[in-house]
């Protein structure tokens, strides 16, 4: 979709921002560009919409040297994000978003109609904020205008620089969460350029990290956070690459343990007896199709008598998580509803449970599974706790 092709840009003071580059970003993907400040993240996305001319080399879009497209046209066919910058202070919120599409000539209602439908997108109301100003915003719903505005035209490819840049940690992961969501849903050909690692991990599909100039690897967030390139790399992803891993490992069904179950049904007192025998002091509560009903503590179901069902003494599981939900997800369901494990479900089905030396062992295998480069079912777990 963009076809980076050995280009070059030395600005006339002779600082080379950006040394021969080759890279390709397939159609849908978003790709993000990291690294510290004056790398040359920003040279790079501004030759593509040709704010900036190289010095050589080439870069194609669709197939097409951009060097020979009018560069207003380009432009429509590419949106643009950057930080608090763009967007016009005396208009409203609506007629921002619209900005584009009334550029390209659309009527003034088909335009305003597009635009409340962005606006909707990215999670603001447009009858609430459409008519405010943008001062009347905070700047993490100025910057989902930014978001909106962008998207206005439908263009197939976004560029971001820093478009989350100047919010605070958890407005920033709002965004984040929402723009990953709205991705999904609209699959646009993203660059986005951040020095966040975190971010650059968490939302691209493949991340460039910069040097001088340079970029020092081209991966996936598993590959980079398992096999950095070079030290360089290494150092920049960080001596807590493990924790890193969090964020992009997902919950297999193998990480589960089998804990003691009760049937939503079965009479207390038997349950109790059960259960005891086994030696569980509390067991999961599952109704006769599998599904997750909650969890019951055994001297519940014996105290203040045996009577009654399981179901009539079982609490609401809260701390539950779908199979496929990243480690991070269950860690912090873990910790918020101060649960010693969490239930894992496909669909409302119980799987099993992820205990926090599950959850250990999984992290773990996923980290040396990557430095060898062989998927995580064929690390086993002895060749890890030895290691
Ligand atoms: N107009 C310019 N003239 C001269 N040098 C520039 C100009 N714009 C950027 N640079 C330099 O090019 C390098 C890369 O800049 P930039 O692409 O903005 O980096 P980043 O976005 O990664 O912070 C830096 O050393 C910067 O100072
Ligand atoms: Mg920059």
């Amino acid at each position: 979709m963009i076809r980076f092709e050995q280009f070059t840009k030395r600005y006339p003071d002779g600082t080379t921002a950006v040394d021969d580059l080759s890279f390709e970003v397939s159609e849908g993907e978003l790709v993000t560009l990291v690294g510290p400040s004056g790398c040359g993240r920003t040279t790079t996305m501004m030759m593509v919409n040709r704010l900036i001319e190289p010095t050589s080399g080439q870069i194609l879009v669709n197939g097409e040297d951009i060097a020979g497209v009018d560069p207003v046209r380009l432009r429509r066919r590419i949106g643009y994000v950057i930080q608090q910058v763009g967007l016009f202070p005396h208009r409203t919120v609506l007629d921002n978003t619209a900005t584009v599409p009334a550029l390209v000539g659309w009527k003034r209602a088909k335009a305003r109609a597009r635009a409340a439908e962005l606006l909707d997108l990215v999670g603001l109301d447009p009858k609430r904020y459409g008519p405010r100003y943008l001062d009347q915003l905070s700047g993490g719903q100025r910057q989902r205008v930014g978001v909106a505005r962008a998207l206005a035209a439908d263009p197939p490819v976004l560029l971001m620089d820093e478009p989350f840049g100047a919010v605070d940690p958890v407005v920033r992961e709002q965004l984040q969460e929402e723009f990953l969501r709205m991705q999904a849903a609209v699959r646009k050909t993203v660059l986005l350029v951040t020095h966040d690692i975190e971010e650059a991990v968490r939302l691209g599909d493949r991340i460039a990290v910069y040097g001088q100039g340079r970029i020092e690897q081209f991966d996936t967030p598993g590959a980079l956070l398992g096999t950095p390139a070079t030290p360089y790399v290494a150092g920049f992803v960080g001596a807590d690459r493990g924790p890193k891993r969090l964020s992009v490992t997902e919950i297999e069904a193998d990480d589960l343990e089998q804990p003691p179950v009760a049937r939503l049904d079965e009479p207390a007192g038997r349950a109790a007896e059960r259960l005891r025998a086994e030696g569980a002091r509390w067991a999961v509560v599952l109704d006769t199709r599998g599904d997750l009903h909650g969890w019951v503590g055994i001297d519940e179901l014996d105290g203040s008598g045996t009577g009654g069902s399981v179901g009539d003494r079982a609490h609401r599981m809260n701390a539950w998580v779908p199979v496929g939900a990243l480690l991070k997800q269950a860690f912090g369901m873990m910790l918020q509803h101060d649960a010693g494990w969490v239930a894992v479900l496909d669909g409302s089905r119980f799987l099993g449970v992820l205990t926090p030396a599950k959850l250990h062992e999984a992290l773990r295998r996923s980290v040396y599974a990557d430095a060898l480069g062989v998927s995580r079912g064929e690390v086993a777990f002895d060749s890890v706790a030895d290691a």
